[in-house]
């Protein structure tokens, strides 16, 4: 189906919690979210000599990018600013005054063209950008969220609404362990793309790195990556001890398979100990070549359906903020009104600001 043949609400996203500036369109349709449009400026280079992101560069670049981001979203959907009925912005988790710039933004654009404002989670826009690609989810699915900032398994009941955490990271985020661990590789940042990339040069069996909380007593549901981070650094260490070179693509490959190991397992077992038939995997990680085919053979075997997004919409994007505002729209959620803040700390079960 066409974009243009379909009717319903547009919504426009506005994405700011990190180090993308992110403007999507979307239309709520009889069959969920159709994707207009959208466009995203990343300030990611700003960034790069620092290893991470240093968060007064994302506010600015936020500020300086929003206009011209807004107005290429508009261009590449192809629409004009008054089809717009409702406009969603990312209220948190996320950078507290990179936050403060798509609520002010959202703010404005809403009160300009006189249409209901949304504060929604970043978490929950990242489970909906799949429904922009793969239409609806089944209730109840099992969401594993996998960012720079968040490591979850979410049982999602109802994408306007209804989030609940059923395991979490106790230390680093999965992306945060692929960019620490390009980091002490001398990579560049981010990190999870030049190690997906150098990996597939490498032996993913070269070395056998922990997996953390895999032990018989361990949280069977919950994640840890600091240990494996520190096993990497330990080895570089170790190598340049003796004088040996680090053969980087098989480092990267071994932690790689580390991490996309125990992540494809735990999903794996949560949803068959919760009865959930349908696995979604969303976040910057969910990009990853090695996890995306890991969890599609795992998940083959153990009889589920697995949905993940292109790669282009598991990175931050407003297309996804757009996606839970069309779902908080249709659900018939209040909208958050002009008092909205962005809330750095929101927590998953918080799909909407009301
Ligand atoms: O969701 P996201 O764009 O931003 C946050 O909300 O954090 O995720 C960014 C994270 C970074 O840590 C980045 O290194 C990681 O996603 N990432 C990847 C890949 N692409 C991005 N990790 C592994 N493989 C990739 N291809
Ligand atoms: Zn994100």
């Amino acid at each position: 189906m066409s974009a243009a043949a379909v009717t319903g609400p547009v919504v426009l996203g506005i994405e700011t919690s990190c180090d993308e500036t992110g403007v999507g369109l979307v239309r709520m349709a009889a069959g969920g979210p159709v994707l207009l449009g959208h466009a995203v400026a990343s300030s990611q280079d700003e960034h790069a000599r620092f290893g991470g992101v240093v968060p007064e560069i994302a506010s600015r670049a936020h500020l300086e990018a929003m206009v011209p981001t807004v107005h290429a979203a508009f261009g590449h959907a192809g629409i004009d600013p008054r089809e717009v009925d409702a406009v969603a912005v990312t209220a948190g988790p996320g950078l507290a005054g990179a936050l403060l710039v798509g609520v002010a933004a959202a703010k404005a654009y809403a009160a300009a063209w006189d249409v209901p404002l949304f504060g929604v989670n970043h978490m929950a826009g990242h489970v909906a950008a799949d429904t922009l690609e793969h239409g609806p989810l089944p209730a109840p699915a099992l969401a594993l969220l996998v960012s720079g900032g968040h490591t979850q398994l979410l049982r999602v009941d109802d994408l306007a609404g209804s989030i609940t955490e059923i395991g979490t990271t106790i230390d680093d985020a999965a992306g945060e362990a692929y960019d620490k661990v390009a980091r002490l590789l001398g990579l560049s940042y981010p990190g999870g793309p030049v190690i997906d990339r150098l990996a597939a040069d490498g032996d993913p069996a070269a070395i056998r790195f922990p997996r953390g909380l895999t032990g018989p007593q361990d949280p069977a549901y919950d994640f840890s990556f600091s240990g494996l981070k520190t096993a990497v650094a330990r080895h570089v260490e170790q190598a340049e001890r003796d004088g040996r070179t680090v053969d980087v693509p098989d480092v990267c490959a071994s932690f790689q398979e580390a991490v996309v190991d125990v992540l494809t397992a735990k999903t794996v077992r949560a949803a068959t100990d919760l009865g959930i038939g349908t696995v979604v995997i969303a976040g910057g990680v969910a990009a990853n070549g090695r996890l995306r085919a890991l969890a599609q053979e795992r998940c083959a075997a153990a009889g589920l359906e697995l949905r993940v997004p292109r790669p282009g919409l598991c990175t931050d994007n407003g297309a996804m903020i757009a996606a839970v505002g069309a779902h908080v729209l249709a659900g018939g959620g209040e909208p958050s009104g002009p008092l909205l803040t962005g809330d750095p700390g929101l927590p998953v079960s918080t799909v909407h600001v009301g």
